[in-house]
């Protein structure tokens, strides 16, 4: 592990976690889909969170971000207790999440569309907030440019910015590489870097590449059906042989 990084893992295991779950459960569809889960994640950390399909990592986000209740357990934000908060006023505690598509308004320009993601959460905000955050995702395509049209690099660049005006504690990516070619990868990696170490935002990052998660992740944890059999750096944890079995032969399958 890198120096920095070894120095902030050592920093977060004496700080009381940003933002964290403990405990939780959930059934859908008369199946229990995640089973006695807890994560957590200091300020200007990145956490990778990786498992075979179908483990359970997008419904942690959904429990995370208030669009589902878990049967049992709690979300904390800042030690708060947020379980009983629907999306929207997680979000004003400055959670932030993106979702597996990157869906954008396609009948929106660009410009539009942060225009509407700033007025629809923080009206005050002016364009210049939007030009911010475009600039801090190194969004660099015309304002006037159909969101429709955008290649799926600029689309999450453009969903991240709308999620940067909020000025969130806290950012959920789910698969923010899927459909990125390497170079894509690598330009997506160092603004995941920038938030989290220049921003000081707290990030967690669902993807399956584990030498991506290698680079940039501080932490990983991995699910695999529905419960967390790993945690810690990610060169120990790509080692354990139950991660190796649970992920490597499902991937080889
Ligand atoms: N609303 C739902 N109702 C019933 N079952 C669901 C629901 N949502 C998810 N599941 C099931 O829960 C399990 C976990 O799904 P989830 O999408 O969380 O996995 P994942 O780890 O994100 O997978 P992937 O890597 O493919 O994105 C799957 O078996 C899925 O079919
Ligand atoms: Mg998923």
């Amino acid at each position: 592990m890198r120096d920095d990084a070894r120095e902030r893992v050592a920093t977060a295991a004496l700080t009381p976690a940003l933002f964290a779950c403990s405990d939780i459960h959930i059934r859908l569809g008369g199946r229990s889909i995640l089973e006695g889960v807890s994560v957590g994640i200091q300020a200007g950390e990145i956490l990778g969170i990786v498992g075979p399909n179908g483990a359970g990592k997008t419904t942690l986000f959904e429990v995370l971000s208030g669009r589902y209740t878990p049967d049992r357990g709690r979300v904390l934000i800042g030690g708060r207790d947020v379980t009983s908060l629907r999306l929207h006023a997680r979000a004003r505690l400055g959670l932030g999440r993106t979702y597996q598509s990157p869906v954008v308004p396609d009948a929106l320009t660009v410009g539009e569309t942060l225009r509407a993601a700033r007025q629809a959460f923080a009206p005050y905000l002016t364009r210049f907030h939007a030009e911010w955050a475009a600039e801090k995702v190194a969004l660099r395509v015309p304002m006037s440019q159909l969101a429709g049209s955008l290649e799926t690099l600029n689309r999450r660049k453009l969903l991240l910015a709308c999620l940067l005006m909020r000025r969130p504690r806290v950012l959920l990516l789910d698969e923010p590489a899927a459909g990125l070619i390497n170079a894509e990868i690598d330009e997506l990696d160092s603004i995941i870097r920038h938030f989290a170490h220049e921003m000081n935002i707290g990030v967690m990052l669902v993807e399956h590449r584990l030498e991506l998660l290698s680079a940039i992740a501080d932490r990983v944890v991995v699910l695999d059906l529905g419960r967390l059999i790993a945690e810690g750096d990610p060169a120990t944890v790509f080692e354990d042989p139950r991660v190796r079995a649970a992920y490597f032969d499902t991937e080889a399958a």
